[in-house]
């Protein structure tokens, strides 16, 4: 089944789901690896790579946020409600970092005198010219939002193990298309 029903996600929304999970995670990774890397051609390399994988990642959003007008998300399984308002939480904050984390990125570089480009198949326009004072803003919200989203993606990884493990529940196995039943 393409659509969500109100119990178990479609395929888009799980695809869309794994697809820009593994962008994220690895975009954090990049990022801190071409951070520490020296000056030079492959570094630069990293950072067009991490550019394109960024747009990536908002494209998909984009799909996302399409799609959910579409076909709208089960709504969450909760125990208490205070996981019940940790959950709409941690998953509010990813929904705003997979918009706030490229547009920051986007902004970062081209203030600073950088072109973002997607595989070199189309180039970002330059809204702000080059700017020192916006361009360390952005710097700023990108790393520190970066290292933050760790400590988010970590909880929201620990939320979905826990449903498994402890609550026996099938919010992972919904997420991995194995919840047959419409409970
Ligand atoms: C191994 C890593 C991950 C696991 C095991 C996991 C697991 C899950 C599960 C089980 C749900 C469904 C929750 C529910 O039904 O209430 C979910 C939803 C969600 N996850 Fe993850 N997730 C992972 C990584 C990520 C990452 C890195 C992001 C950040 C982009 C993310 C963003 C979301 C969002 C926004 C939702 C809400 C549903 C949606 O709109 O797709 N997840 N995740």
């Amino acid at each position: 089944m393409l659509k969500n029903s109100e119990q178990n996600y479609g395929l888009v929304s799980r695809a869309n789901h794994w697809l820009s999970a593994a962008l994220f995670i690895g975009l954090i990774g990049l990022g801190i690896y071409m951070h520490e890397m020296e000056k030079g051609p492959e570094r630069l390399e990293m950072y067009q790579l991490h550019k394109s994988l960024g747009i990536g990642l908002f494209m998909l959003m984009m799909v996302r946020l399409l799609w959910l007008k579409i076909s709208p998300n089960p709504e969450q399984i909760s125990n208490s409600k205070f996981e019940h308002i940790l959950g709409h939480a941690v998953k509010g904050i990813l929904y705003l970092a997979m918009i706030m984390m490229p547009i920051s990125g986007w902004i970062m570089s081209t203030t600073g005198g950088h072109d973002v480009s997607f595989f070199n198949l189309f180039t970002l326009p330059v809204l702000i010219g080059e700017n020192e004072m916006i361009h360390e803003i952005a710097e700023e919200i990108h790393g520190t939002a970066g290292y933050l989203l760790i400590a988010i993606v970590a909880l929201h990884i620990a939320g979905a193990l826990k449903h498994h493990l402890v609550y026996k529940d099938a919010t992972l196995l919904r997420m991995l298309g194995k919840n047959k039943k419409e409970i």
